[in-house]
């Protein structure tokens, strides 16, 4: 093992890990030796990716068909399973995901993206000085209020609901030592108690909601431990993503001035900051495939149950691809789509949601508080090498 790979696997999670891509990239498109290999090479992750020699779980290793409550790992419902299973599970929930469906959400979310900036503009008046946190304040609530409606989730559940999606989607980065395991198997069977009760209340009176649809499938379509896992993985993949892509598209555009001020001078280009964000500061760093048989990618044999890491944010800097990289631009022309979502068969079902949730707020941000801008105190990044994104992100609004 290179001394760079060494220094990537120790690296803490609120480090900057660009630094980090770049130095493994010019060790080639794939670093590493058997059976462990890491890439950051745009056309290697997207090969990988798209390829169906490699898949999520290793070859004969079966897909689990009950919780394990022990908390040590987090069933991630069709994200973690492969054809045929991922196909049949995936077709029930995208419905809630069409585009005609958008159309409908994005009232409800501009609605909701407006209470919350009057929430911070009357705070603002009262106290002009004192910081707000973009994090706590707009950019965590706006996602679970949009998730928990599109999954039909009563008002009086959604508290219970977005404290333990919380602590189950921070597992989403791994799962450090007991105490978390402990934390993530108290909300995780928290989640399935509350889904318990939800569940027969859409069997009787189905809603135009994804539980109902998930419900309208069983018991043929869909065993009811599925269920249960599909339902959270349509939560904490709503919680725990578009919050840091708000989070890091504000920010980004915030530490430069001039294309805050585009945006603000031409909102149209909103949909184009968006992805703008996504390449350059994209919430989820990486992910992994492992070859179902052997398969000579870059000039490397990867072996069966060869496992190799996708640096999904360093593609998306690859300058084979990309021009000026490493350069923020909202005017950039279309090169090639960002990796942010990944590829393939498991491309982010969310992705127009999440579109459109930061394109409302960034449109939104722009035009009400105009003055936005950082404060001495400092921001406090997330613990997390997978997920990168702000724990708290201090503002002034005037
Ligand atoms: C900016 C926000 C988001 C980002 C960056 C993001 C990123 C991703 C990525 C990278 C994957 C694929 C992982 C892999 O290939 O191993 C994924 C899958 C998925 N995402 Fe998202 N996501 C976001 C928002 C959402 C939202 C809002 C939802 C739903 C409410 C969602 C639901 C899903 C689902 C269900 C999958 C699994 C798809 C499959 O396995 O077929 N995501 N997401």
């Amino acid at each position: 093992m290179t001394a760079v790979l060494d220094e990537f696997w120790a690296r803490s999670g609120p480090e900057d890990p660009f630094p980090m891509y770049e130095r493994l990239r010019a060790d080639g498109p794939i670093v590493g030796s058997a059976p462990e290999w890491v890439t950051t090479d745009y056309a290697v992750c997207n090969a990988v990716l798209r390829d169906r020699r490699f898949g999520i779980r290793p070859v004969g290793d079966p897909a689990p068909t009950s919780e394990d409550t022990s908390g040590n790992t987090l069933d991630l419902g069709f994200l973690d399973r492969e054809p045929p299973d991922h196909t049949r599970l995936r077709r029930l929930a995208a419905p809630a995901f069409r585009p005609k469906m958008m159309a409908g959400y994005a009232e409800r979310i501009a609605d909701f993206t407006r209470d919350l900036i009057t929430g911070i503009e009357r705070r603002a008046a009262a106290e002009p000085d004192r910081p707000f946190d973009l994090i706590a304040d707009f950019a965590a609530p706006l996602p679970i209020g949009v998730i928990t409606t599109l999954m039909g989730i009563p008002d009086a559940d959604v508290d219970r609901l977005s404290q333990h999606g919380t602590v189950v989607g921070s597992a989403l980065s791994g799962i450090n030592g007991p105490a978390e395991a402990a934390a993530l198997a108290a909300a995780n069977a928290e989640l399935y108690e509350l889904f318990s009760e939800l569940i027969p209340l859409k069997k009787a009176r189905p809603g135009d909601d994804v539980i109902s649809y998930l419900v309208a499938a069983s018991p043929d379509g869909i065993t009811p431990y599925e269920l249960h896992t599909t339902a959270r993985l349509l939560l904490i993949a709503g919680f725990e993503t578009t919050v840091n892509l708000i989070g890091n598209g504000i920010a980004a555009l915030l530490d430069h001035p001039e294309q805050w001020e585009l945006l603000r001078a031409e909102p149209e280009r909103a949909a184009a900051a968006v992805e703008e964000v996504l390449r350059y500061a994209p919430p989820v760093h990486s992910t992994g495939r492992v070859a179902h048989e052997p398969v000579s990618i870059a000039g490397v044999d990867l072996s069966q149950d060869g496992w190799i890491l996708l640096l999904l944010a360093a593609a998306n800097r690859d300058p084979a691809v990309f021009s000026n990289p490493t350069t923020f631009d909202i005017t950039r022309p279309r090169q090639a789509e960002h990796l942010a979502f990944s590829s393939g068969i498991h491309y982010c079902l969310g992705a127009p949601l999440a579109r459109l949730e930061a394109e409302i707020a960034f449109t939104e941000l722009a035009a009400r508080l105009p003055k936005l801008h950082r404060p001495a105190d400092p921001p406090i990044w997330r613990d997390s090498r997978v997920i990168r994104g702000y724990a708290s992100l201090p503002l002034l609004a005037s």
